[in-house]
């Protein structure tokens, strides 16, 4: 939930703190601080609530004695509002050390009692501040760093990632994890530590990730990683596939404009190198085909946009592979004793790869029995590790809070992946899944008409819109999800209160809702391809039309129907009725992005969230 940076080696590293911070800013954005050890071997902080901006100012001004030692942390809160005390780092009781912390610390009650039985006294409400001076104590104790940090690593329970420097260690970096991201940066004559590769990505592309309960010990020239007993364990390090352009802004207005507009790329990088003569076969299942055959059933687990695309999800692989597919919330999955085993897939959905009830999900599934499968945006994530197939979506780095091509790229692999689930069971006749992928291989070029036809249109219909206090979204089908994905995304940036609905469920209550000009977007699916669906959802537009809703369609090109009956059409091209998602949302993206511009707000980080979700 927080953006984690450290750095050992010749360079002074305060800059490359507060760039590697600027970098997972996304991650939280309440609060700042940075740490260094100074040139003369002493210990120099300084941290401001506020968003970044505000503690590189402070820098500016006053900047910190050069060091080439250091760690960094961009806060969002939980325990504890965003105030300078309450931002991170903490320091240990005699301000030799400082400490930086992801994640939450269960028993911190018992262990803050304990210390203040000791007479230690706290500077702030952070859970976090217990493990800082938890590792002052134990320093003083086993006269042994190491040891210390790996006596306070064993003492925290819940979830974690803590780094922390000493006085008495300069040119030294330990770090810490469990159920929370960290990643070792390797580079030449310099090491760096973040919560995502995008921290360090401008200075290297090797990385390494650091697995579930393991501490790092990094000095400029050397990680050394072992389990939380001191044991060396074995680690292997990977290339990040991306450039630090990717997570760069460039000439656009917002990250998230720019990655709106990335969503051709989005999909068309997913689906590479996972087709072969006209059908899909995934090479990272290579070798599964015994796995997938032995499943009687799939349980699909994601939160937020992630779980709206493990819905379309559900209608496609039902469709194409005939395995039935139920879809859990994952905070809701492993409270409710779900019946799964080991003929059950679960299938988790996560951008980031470290959404905390996701992967607390996946572990239930696992000591369940079942068999994982992650799709994931994030090379080297926790999720991923967790599971025993990964399929990455190659979205490329997503920055802005509310996800738009990775829900995209989401949707796109669980179709890639419902073919090749119907291609390994027999049950997908080869020539409808040539027509399948070859209308997949399309949608690129589709989604870019979208934007180059539609765009402006778009953000003319939210400017004059700009005052609406409530907007309703129906859709049937595939458009159901869609109908979600609206509605979340105009309350996350436009702060309106947004609701979707299956088109159909409308008369069964939310119908009351409608009354003289309330805006209504429908997504009608498409009159050729699925002629009962449309003339349904022409029935409902008629029913709220006829109570004074203000009507706007999604509309296939040339659908004449629904002209009648709607007060704005936005076109997008036909397509297959399964693939209308992948196009469908991109108007919807816009309307909201436009929308929560013409209110004035930050379109890149919403007010209250985060955009990894690390905590239960
Ligand atoms: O990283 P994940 O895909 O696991 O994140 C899941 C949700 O937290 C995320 O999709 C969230 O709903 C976004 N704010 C949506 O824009």
């Amino acid at each position: 939930m927080c953006g984690i940076v450290g750095y050992v080696g010749a360079r002074p590293s305060q800059d490359i703190l507060i760039a590697g911070l600027a970098r997972l800013e996304y991650r939280g954005y309440d609060s700042a601080g940075i740490a260094v050890i100074t040139d003369d071997g002493a210990l120099e902080m300084r941290k401001r609530a506020g968003k970044l901006k505000v503690l590189r100012d402070d820098l500016a001004a006053h900047p910190l004695t050069a060091g080439n030692t250091g760690i960094g942390h961009t806060r969002w809160a939980t325990h504890g509002g965003p105030t300078d005390e309450n931002a991170h780092p903490h320091l240990g009781d005699d301000g030799k050390l400082a400490l930086i912390h992801n994640g939450i610390i269960e028993n911190f009650a018992e262990l803050r009692d304990e210390l203040a039985g000791q007479g230690y006294t706290f500077k702030s409400e952070t859970d976090s501040e217990v493990a800082a001076l938890l590792l002052g104590r134990e320093y003083r104790e086993l006269g042994d760093m190491l040891a210390a940090f790996r006596a306070v690593a064993g003492r925290l329970e819940g979830a974690f990632t803590l780094i922390a420097v000493h006085e008495d260690l300069p040119g030294v970096v330990l770090g810490a994890r469990r159920n929370s991201p960290l990643v070792i940066g390797l580079g030449e004559g310099e090491n760096f530590l973040g919560s995502d590769v995008a921290a360090f990505i401008e200075h290297t592309h090797l990385a390494m990730a650091i697995g579930q309960d393991q501490i790092v010990q990094m000095t400029a020239d050397a990680v050394v990683v072992t389990d939380f007993e001191g044991n060396p364990v074995d680690t292997t390090s990977f290339e990040v596939m991306w450039d630090a352009s990717a997570s760069e802004k460039g000439g656009w207005s917002s990250f998230m404009a720019k990655e709106i507009a990335e969503q051709p790329e989005a999909v068309a990088n997913t689906v590479r190198g996972r087709v072969r003569d006209g059908a899909v076969v995934i090479p990272e299942l290579d070798g599964l085909d015994d796995l997938l055959l032995g499943i009687s059933r799939i349980v699909i687990v994601a939160c937020g946009t992630a779980s709206y695309a493990g819905l379309v999800g559900k209608y496609a692989i039902e469709t194409w592979s005939r395995v039935p597919v139920e879809l859990d919330l994952a905070h809701e999955f492993r409270y409710r004793a779900p019946v799964i085993g080991p003929d059950t897939l679960v299938v988790s959905i996560s951008q980031s790869g470290e959404t905390m009830d996701t992967l607390m999900a996946v572990k239930y599934a696992r000591e369940q029995g079942a068999k994982t499968l992650s799709i994931c945006n994030t090379q080297g994530a926790t999720i991923p590790r967790e599971s025993d197939a990964v399929v990455y979506t190659h979205a490329g780095p997503e920055v802005a809070v509310a996800s738009t091509k990775a829900f995209i790229a989401q949707m796109t692999a669980l179709y890639v992946f419902a073919l090749h689930l119907g291609r390994v069971r027999g049950v997908l006749d080869p020539a409808d899944a040539a027509v399948h992928v070859q209308e997949l291989e399309s949608i690129p070029a589709k989604i870019q008409r979208v934007l180059d036809e539609e765009q402006a249109h778009v953000e003319q219909l939210a400017h004059w819109m700009a005052d609406t206090r409530a907007v309703l979204f129906l859709g049937r089908h595939v458009g159901y999800p869609v109908s979600l994905e609206g509605a979340l995304k105009l309350k996350e940036l436009a702060y309106i209160h947004a609701e979707g609905f299956a088109a159909g469920e409308l008369k069964h209550g939310p119908i009351a809702l409608i009354e003289p000009g309330q805006p209504v977007f429908v997504l009608v699916p498409s009159p050729r391809e699925s002629p009962l669906l449309h003339s349904k959802i022409v029935s409902n537009i008629q029913e709220i039309r006829a109570r004074g809703a203000r009507v706007i369609v999604i509309a296939e090109e040339g659908d004449a129907a629904v002209l009648p009956y709607a007060d704005e059409v936005l076109r997008v091209p036909l397509t297959g009725p399964m693939f209308e998602p992948l196009l469908a949302v991109v108007p919807l993206q816009i309307f909201a992005m436009a929308l929560a511009t013409a209110k004035g707000l930050d379109v890149d980080q919403p007010r209250n969230l985060a955009k990894s979700v690390t905590v239960e």
